[in-house]
C-alpha cells in the first residue's frame, strides 16, 4: 500500500535512541528523506550509521532545552532538506522525583525540555509547511494517567494537550494538521531507568517491578518502539488527511480512563 510518505522531508526531533530513532527508521524504510537529532554527538552519529543504508538521512545536533537550538534545528532542516513535510516531534525525559525531591531547577528545565521546545518546534515548523504539511508530538500516558514519581512528565506534559489543540486550530486552515500520541511503556533505555528507580525506592528486584508493570497492561506485554513509530507514521500518510486534533494513546490498552 502506497502510504504517500516516500521522498517526503522529515525532521524526527530526540532520535538518537528510542522511539525517535525508531520513528526515523519507519519514516527512511518508507523511502522519506530524514533528518535526525540529539543532543549527543556521539549517539547522533551512532544512529547515523544505522540508518544510513536505510536511505537518504542526515544529522543536526540540538539540545531541546535551548529555543535557540530547537529554532537552528528547524531552519537548517527545512534548508538541507529543501523543504518541509513531516515534523515528528520527541523529546528526552525528564528526571523521576516527586514533589519533595524536585527542586525549582528541575520544575524550569522540564519546563523547557517539554514545552517551550515542542511550542518552538511546532511554530517554527508551521511556518515554513505547505499545505499537506503534518506535525506529530509524541508525548506519554502521562497525559491521562499519572505515574508515581514521575511529576515532572505528570505535570508539565499535560500542556502539550493544549498546544495539540490550539496548533492543530491556527494550522488546519493552512492545510496543516497537528496530532499527539500517548505512548505507554515503550522498551527503551527510558523504561531500564525508571524500572532501576522503582526498585530502589520500593526495595524489590528489577525484574519483580518489570513483571507488575507488565501485569497490569492489558496485552500483557511492554511496547517495541517500532509498534509507536507505526502509529506516528499513519498520522503523516495519506491514511490520516481528515484526523486533526487528535491524541492517540499507544499502550497496550494499560489507560484506565475512558474519555
Ligand atoms: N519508553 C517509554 O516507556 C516512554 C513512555 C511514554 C513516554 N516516553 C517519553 O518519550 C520520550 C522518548 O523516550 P524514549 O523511551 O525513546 O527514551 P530514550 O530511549 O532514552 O531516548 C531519548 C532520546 O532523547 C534524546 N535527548 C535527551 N535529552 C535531549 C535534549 N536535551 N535535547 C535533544 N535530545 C535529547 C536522546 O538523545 P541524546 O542522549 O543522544 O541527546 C535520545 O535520542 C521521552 O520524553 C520519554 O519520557 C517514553
Amino acid at each position: 500500500m502506497d502510504l504517500g510518505i516516500k521522498k517526503k522531508k522529515v525532521i524526527v526531533t530526540a532520535s538518537s535512541k528510542g522511539i525517535g530513532f525508531a520513528i526515523a527508521k519507519r519514516f527512511l524504510e518508507e523511502g522519506a528523506e530524514v533528518i535526525i537529532s540529539s543532543h549527543d554527538e556521539y549517539n547522533l552519529i551512532k544512529a547515523y550509521e544505522k540508518l544510513k543504508p536505510l536511505g537518504k538521512v542526515d544529522y543536526i545536533k540540538a539540545d531541546l532545552t535551548k529555543a535557540e537550538d530547537v529554532e537552528r534545528l528547524i531552519d537548517e532542516g527545512y534548508r538541507r532538506l529543501s523543504g518541509l513535510d513531516v515534523l515528528a516531534y520527541v523529546t528526552g525525559s525528564p528526571k523521576p522525583g516527586n514533589l519533595f525531591e524536585l527542586g525549582n531547577e528541575d520544575w524550569l528545565n522540564a519546563f523547557n525540555l517539554l514545552l517551550m521546545s515542542a511550542v518552538v518546534a511546532v511554530r517554527e515548523a508551521g511556518k515554513r509547511m505547505k499545505e499537506g504539511g503534518r506535525i506529530i508530538l509524541s508525548t506519554s500516558m502521562t497525559l491521562k494517567q499519572p505515574i508515581d514519581n514521575l511529576d515532572l512528565s505528570n505535570v508539565v506534559r499535560l500542556s502539550l494537550a493544549g498546544l495539540i489543540r490550539v496548533a492543530s486550530r491556527e494550522l488546519g486552515p493552512k492545510g496543516i494538521t497537528v496530532n499527539g500520541i500517548m505512548p505507554g511503556w515503550t522498551l527503551t533505555d527510558r523504561v531500564d531507568q525508571l524500572v532501576k528507580d522503582r526498585a530502589r525506592r520500593e526495595g524489590r528486584s528489577e525484574q519483580d517491578v518489570l513483571n507488575d508493570i507488565v501485569k497490569d497492561v492489558p496485552l500483557k506485554r511492554i511496547g517495541k518502539p517500532e509498534e509507536v513509530a507505526n502509529v506516528v507514521l499513519f498520522l503523516a500518510s495519506n491514511l490520516a488527511t481528515y484526523v486533526n486534533g487528535a491524541l492517540i494513546p499507544v499502550d497496550g490498552g494499560i489507560l484506565r480512563c475512558i474519555l
